[in-house]
């Protein structure tokens, strides 16, 4: 193993475990066996030993994250003086693995014994049976399966088999942050400007009533997101949004509700590189990217954040997660420029993993039902903008296209003399794109079409999560002046294309 190897406890397959790897692929006729399928397109082998790879890149990768969430956040501190218990983690949605629970748990009913002692929290991390927090000595670090997987149930709520890729609809983000001894070092996700969602959180209170009054405000704020969501844009409006679903990760971009991003890759390498450790806007990279936020706020963000980790550790190492800068010129890139990029062959080979991880199966599908759906789907045009297949338009529909009446005007911001920001107050609707969209790559403002493979199973619907079932999103009871109304009128109709949708599991559909 290499030092980076060991640093990040991610085990490579080479040589031997190639071959070993191939066997077990074989043994298990082709599936992965968390539910994943393996497809080997235009007929060539599957490059198993990379797809394995990037499951654990997936799963278990921190590139040293652990630096900002226990040093700088405090996160394994919080967890130990408030004595979380694993009933507490379950309560706040964390994911139990069950293939990874020590045996005293295995022996126990869900919710009692070990579950109520919070001194096995910790056992149960170090064990990698909390999906998504990781062990790296006395440090806690967070992986991508926090958000984008959920157990199975099979043992109880939340304990089970790791299903990749599934949203952690019950998840609350917020509360685990705020679990944090200094989960203000979050604040650049925040309400900053009195724009977005949730209490506003004005980082200079600090200045005047110390760092307890700040980290009050933020632990407020970080407890009013909803369940299933997070906000993943550090720009100073407060816009979580749903944890969307990560299947079939190819051929279906732009990423990100707004379709931020052009390539996967990107995406990913910001989900490590701000998401995981935002002390990278704190640097001169960071700042760079923080231009993507109209001026003079960028700035504004990226100072008021400075002057909150200056006064957590003067003497703090930024960024805190392993990556590389990166320069280049700002033309020449298709996506906002991060300024570092974490290690460019683990990138690849999750997006080898992601492209290939499915919803699982559907077993009882009724033909007639899902071919009466297909009908109602194209008679009432859904398929202008939604594919009948696994790929998608990659369009990117104006949010005025999408919400009838909208109206955005120029606000002046109290709290950044001189900014300003378009906002339709009337609806909360464009609050992820407020601040930061696609046109920072030269793309529209609005929200992309998403892919529906496995959409049955990840209620509620919309961006924003604003709809609570598929029923209700088709319905012209939600009125004409709601977002996405493309309704169906005769509630048969609707079931009908309910049935569609539920078969579309990326194999026999769409
Ligand atoms: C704290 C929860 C959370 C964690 C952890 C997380 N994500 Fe996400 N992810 C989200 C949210 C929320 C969005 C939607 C963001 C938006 O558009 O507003 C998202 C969107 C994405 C998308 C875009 C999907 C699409 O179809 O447009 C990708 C790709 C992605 N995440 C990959 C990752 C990777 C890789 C990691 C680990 C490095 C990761 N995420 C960690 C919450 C999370
Ligand atoms: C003009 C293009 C357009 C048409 C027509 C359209 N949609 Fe959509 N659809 C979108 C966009 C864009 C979104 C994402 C909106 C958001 O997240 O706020 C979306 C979201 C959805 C979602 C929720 C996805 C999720 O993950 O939350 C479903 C389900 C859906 N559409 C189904 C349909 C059906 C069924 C029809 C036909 C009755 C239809 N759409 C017609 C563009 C369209």
């Amino acid at each position: 193993m290499t030092r980076r190897d060991r640093v990040n406890g991610v085990r490579r397959l080479r040589g031997a475990g190639r071959v070993l790897a191939a066997v077990a692929w074989l043994a298990l006729g082709g599936c992965t066996h968390q539910g994943g399928h393996v497809s080997s397109r235009e007929g060539e082998p599957p490059a198993i030993d990379r797809v394995d790879w990037g499951r654990s890149v997936f799963r278990f990768e921190t590139f040293r994250n652990e630096w900002f969430w226990s040093d700088t956040l405090g996160l394994a501190e919080g967890l130990a003086r408030r004595e979380v218990t694993p009933n507490a983690l379950l309560a706040a949605g964390l994911q139990l693995d069950s293939d990874k629970l020590p045996s005293d748990f295995r022996r126990s009913d869900v919710g009692i014994g070990p579950y109520t002692d919070p001194r096995a929290t910790r056992r149960l991390i170090e064990a990698n049976a909390v999906i998504g927090l990781v062990a790296r000595q006395d440090r806690i670090g967070v992986t991508c399966v926090l958000c984008h997987s959920r157990a199975d149930d099979r043992f109880g709520d939340g304990v089970g088999r790791r299903v990749d890729g599934l949203p952690n609809t019950r998840l609350r983000v917020g509360t685990l942050i705020a679990w944090g001894e200094r989960s203000r070092s979050y604040v650049p996700f925040l309400n900053l400007f009195g724009l977005g969602r949730g209490p506003q959180v004005d980082p200079a209170v600090s200045a005047f009533d110390g760092a307890e009054a700040l980290e009050g405000a933020v632990d407020a704020a970080l407890l009013s997101w909803p369940p299933g969501q997070a906000d993943a844009t550090p720009d100073g409006v407060g816009n979580p949004t749903d944890i969307p679903a990560i299947w079939n990760l190819t051929d279906v971009g732009p990423y990100d509700w707004d379709g931020m991003f052009a390539h996967v890759g990107d995406a990913h390498n910001y989900f490590f590189g701000v998401v995981l450790d935002p002390t990278t806007l704190a640097t001169p990279g960071g700042r760079s990217f923080l231009s993507g936020v109209p001026p003079p706020m960028g700035d504004w963000l990226g100072g008021a954040y400075g002057a909150v980790l200056q006064a957590i550790d003067p003497a703090m190492e930024r960024p805190r997660v392993a990556a590389d800068r990166v320069g280049g010129l700002p033309f020449l890139r298709s996506s906002p420029r991060l300024g570092f990029r974490v290690n460019g062959e683990d990138l690849d080979a999750l997006s080898a993993y992601l492209a290939r991880v499915l919803p699982p199966r559907r077993d009882s599908i009724d033909e007639e039902r899902v071919a009466a759906g297909r009908r109602v789907f194209r008679q009432a045009g859904c398929n202008d903008c939604h594919l009948e297949s696994r790929e998608t338009t990659g369009m990117i529909v104006p949010i005025r296209d999408l919400l009838p009446g909208y109206d955005p005007q120029r606000i002046d911001l109290v709290t950044v003399p001189g900014g300003s920001l378009l906002d339709d107050p009337r609806t909360g609707y464009d609050d992820r794109v407020m601040a930061m969209n696609a046109a920072w790559r030269g793309g529209e403002v609005g929200y992309k079409v998403p892919q529906l493979v496995g959409i049955g199973l990840t209620a509620p619907y919309l961006h924003d999560g604003s709809v609570s079932t598929l029923e209700a999103l088709l319905s012209p009871d939600r009125g004409a002046f709601s977002p996405h109304p493309f309704y169906i009128r005769h509630p048969d109709e609707r079931a009908d294309i309910e049935a569609f949708l539920a078969a579309w599991d990326g194999r026999t559909y769409p």
